[in-house]
C-alpha cells in the first residue's frame, strides 16, 4: 500500500516535470506569435478578414496566453519536489539553489513579461510614454526567456528537433524586429515629433 503511495508520487512528480517543460517550450512559441503580431500591428498590416483591430486583439490575447502557459511551466517546476524551488525562485531573480543564473534569467524573464502584460492592461491609465517604454522590454524578454531555456540545460533542449524549433522562434522574432524597424506612417512620424517636444 505505502510502496503504491510513493509510485504514485513519483509518477506525479514526473508528470508535473514533463508539464513543466513542454509548457516552457509553448510559452517561447507563444512569445514569438505575440512579437510577430506585434510587428503587424506597428506595420498597420490589416485586410478587409483582418481588420486591424483584430490583429492587434490577438496580439493581446496571445500575450496572455502566455502569461498562462507561463504559470503553469512555473508551477510544474515548483510544486515537483526534484529540483527544491521556491515560489520566490521565480519572481526574485539569482535567489534560487538550482542553476541560480539560468533560472534567475527565467525570473527576469517572468517579471518583464507580467510588467508589460500589466501596463498594457492598464494602457489608457498610464502615461503613454511609460506604457511604451515598457512595452520596448519585449525585445529584452524574447533573448533573456531564450538564454534561460537553452541555459539550464533541460532534457529537451539537447533534442534536435527543439534546437530547430528555438532557432526558428529566433528567426521569426529577428525578422519582424527587422521588418518592423521598416515602419513609417504618418501616425507613427505624429507620435514621433510629439515625444520629441514632450507632448
Ligand atoms: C518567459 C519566461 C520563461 C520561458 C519562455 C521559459 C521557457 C523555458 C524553456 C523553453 C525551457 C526548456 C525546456 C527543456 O528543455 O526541457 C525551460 C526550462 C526550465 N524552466 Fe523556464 N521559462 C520561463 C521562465 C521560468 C521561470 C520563472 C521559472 C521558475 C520556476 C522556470 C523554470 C524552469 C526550469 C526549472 C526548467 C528546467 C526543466 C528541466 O530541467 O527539464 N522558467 N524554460
Amino acid at each position: 500500500m505505502a510502496s503504491a503511495g510513493r509510485e504514485g508520487l513519483r509518477l506525479m512528480g514526473q508528470a508535473l516535470w514533463f508539464a513543466s517543460r513542454a509548457t516552457g517550450l509553448v510559452v517561447l512559441l507563444l512569445l514569438t506569435a505575440t512579437a510577430v503580431l506585434g510587428a503587424c500591428t506597428t506595420m498597420r498590416l490589416a485586410s478587409p478578414r483582418w481588420p486591424r483591430f483584430t490583429v492587434a486583439g490577438i496580439h493581446r490575447n496571445m500575450s496572455l496566453l502566455a502569461g498562462v502557459f507561463l504559470l503553469v511551466h512555473v508551477a510544474g517546476a515548483v510544486i515537483d519536489p526534484y529540483a527544491s524551488i521556491r515560489w520566490t525562485d521565480a519572481v526574485l531573480p539569482f535567489a534560487s539553489t538550482y542553476h541560480p543564473f539560468w533560472l534567475g534569467l527565467g525570473a527576469v524573464a517572468l517579471d518583464l513579461l507580467f510588467a508589460i502584460l500589466v501596463t498594457s492592461l492598464l494602457r489608457l491609465r498610464i502615461p503613454a510614454r511609460l506604457w511604451r517604454t515598457l512595452h520596448w522590454a519585449s525585445y529584452l524578454l524574447f533573448p533573456v526567456a531564450v538564454a534561460h531555456g537553452l541555459g539550464i540545460g533541460g532534457s529537451d533542449t539537447r533534442l534536435g528537433w527543439v534546437q530547430v524549433y528555438v532557432a526558428a522562434c529566433v528567426l521569426a522574432v529577428l525578422l519582424s524586429v527587422w521588418w518592423r524597424t521598416r515602419a513609417s506612417h504618418p501616425d507613427t512620424r505624429a507620435r514621433q515629433a510629439a515625444d520629441r517636444i514632450g507632448w
